[in-house]
């Protein structure tokens, strides 16, 4: 250990009780600069003052708090000690003063610390502390130098910063609301408003609950049909308002009516435009067919198709469809639509060991139909059920049996695991998840007709139809998942809103 933090450790451990007991009585807040000195006495206070005492083997750096040294350590030894309090950034005030400041905002913190080493920054959110450490801090700088404001990237070169970056002052505004930070190195200044480093803390995360909140999904079932989802196309058409409500609709219950389109390829595909540019697939761009065979899948015939989500067999399957029936002369051809989040919340109810096991078991899938394409995702296989590692959440549903490759010992385990799956309970499972999206509860049957467009999130409606004779002319687009949710947050989330850039 170098001398200066021997020295520090030692003068921390004979005050830890008193920069406790300091902490416990009052807050600290102001636009003080700091440079503290901290005594070595029991009853030690830590106050803000530019005195700062020299180092013995090196002089104190420009702006570091400084520390008394006891004669007598007498606390903790040093390997014991592992947060140590070296210097308060902010000037105290008497408790009084501080529980009159208190209702200015929640978030303002009541006190911040710097780590000995000033490589670690503490900040108490009205109670609630979190640390940040120097690199990040300085890798995050949001001034225009380390971030362009207009591309949103970042210009710091991350790779010159020292690991252990020490920060020489940090300053809390006036208004409480900011903190600036000054770095040793580079004596970079940023400045950092204090809601957006609560809300990016990790050390531990320290939010609200209202920030906590993500994306509201409205389950659905049958009922949905007593009052669907829809918007007119003129509105969606006029302009952003208009858009933002199909797209607000689409975002809450995965699906989405447009009523009054025009019966035209032209208009459909003009509608879908609105949302994003079309994914184009082996399918083509904007696709406009009748039951001709004109590609070898079974969308392309008058078959029955059960309940399914399309291009499983994508590494990133199509993130929504839109269907437009602009000619039908004949007999069935009923739409059926499942909101797949709610029946996978039934068989997680129901089995949650099928449940569980449609989530780990990747299912290899492929389309081979059309000359010279044999299309498979990469990775080979996902799992039915898919959840997102990060929030535990299911963020995507991939079903269509029709599309399933064979099982073989390949994919035939549980995912991170070489523990082979039982082949009866996966078929079990698929028995128990089907038998939920066939449940009359959870389908909502309705005949589309000219005029009524429809659009669903293909990562979570599954889709279907009856068997249908007779002349249907249908219509439609993809549209990539992230480009939709791109839309979404531009129009309805308040452009970056709940998106940590
Ligand atoms: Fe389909
Ligand atoms: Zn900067």
């Amino acid at each position: 250990m170098n001398p200066v933090l021997r020295r520090a450790v030692t003068a921390t451990a004979t005050s830890a009780a008193s920069v406790t007991a300091t902490t416990g009585q009052g807050f600290f807040r102001g636009s003080q600069r700091l440079s503290s000195t901290l005594s070595g006495t029991s009853n030690s206070r830590l106050a803000a003052t530019s005195t700062a005492s020299p180092s013995e083997s090196s002089p104190p750096k420009k702006g570091f708090a400084s520390l008394s040294q006891p004669s007598q350590p007498t606390g903790p030894s040093a390997g014991q000690v592992d947060v140590r309090l070296v210097s308060r950034l902010t000037r105290p005030v008497s408790p009084t003063r501080a529980q009159k400041h208190r209702p200015l905002a929640q978030s303002v913190p009541e006190s911040a610390v710097l780590s000995e080493r000033n490589s670690v920054l503490t900040l108490d959110f009205g109670g609630k502390a979190s640390s940040f450490d120097s690199v990040w801090l300085r890798d995050h700088c949001r001034c225009p130098v380390c971030f362009h404001t207009e591309t949103k990237q970042r210009l710091v070169d991350t790779f010159e910063i020292p690991l252990d970056i020490q920060i020489s002052s940090a300053t809390l505004s006036q208004n409480g609301k900011s903190i600036e930070i000054t770095f040793q190195n580079d004596n970079h200044k940023s400045v950092f408003d204090l809601d957006w480093l609560r809300s990016n803390s990790y050390n531990p995360r320290v939010a609200t609950k209202s920030e906590d909140v993500g994306r509201t999904f409205k389950l659905w079932g049958s009922e949905i049909t007593k009052s669907i989802p829809v918007v007119d196309f003129d509105k969606v058409m006029a302009g952003d308002e208009g858009l933002a409500e199909w797209l607000n609709l689409i975002d809450k219950f995965g699906i989405a009516f447009v009523q009054g389109v025009p019966p035209t390829p032209e208009a459909t595909e003009a509608l879908g435009c609105r949302i994003s540019f079309i994914r184009e697939t082996h399918y083509g761009k904007f696709w406009d067919f009748t039951a001709n065979n004109a590609h070898a899948d079974t969308a392309y015939t008058g078959l029955a198709l059960q309940s399914h989500t399309d291009t499983t067999y994508f590494t990133d399957p199509i993130g929504l469809q839109l269907f437009h029936i602009t000619e039908f002369t004949g007999v069935g051809g009923k739409s059926v639509y499942v909101d797949g989040f709610n029946a996978a919340a039934e068989l997680k109810r129901t089995y949650p060991e099928y449940y569980k096991l449609l989530t780990e078991v990747p299912v290899p899938t492929h389309s081979a139909g059309d000359p010279k394409v044999v299309i498979a995702p990469s990775p080979r296989a996902y799992p039915i059920l898919n959840i997102d590692p990060l929030t535990k959440q299911l963020y995507q549903v991939r079903w269509n049996n029709d599309d399933r490759s064979v099982l073989n010992s390949k994919t035939l385990k549980r995912l991170g695991s070489d523990e082979p799956v039982s082949v009866k309970d996966f078929y079990a499972a698929l028995k128990a998840w089907v038998s939920i999206l066939r449940d009359p509860k959870y389908e909502t049957w309705i005949q589309l007709e000219p005029g009524l467009a429809v659009i669903v999130d293909n990562w979570r409606v599954l889709h279907g139809r009856s068997a249908f004779t007779g002349h249907r002319r249908v219509c439609g687009s993809y549209h990539g998942y992230d480009d939709y949710r791109s839309r979404v947050r531009d129009l309805c989330y308040g452009r970056l809103g709940r998106l940590d850039i």
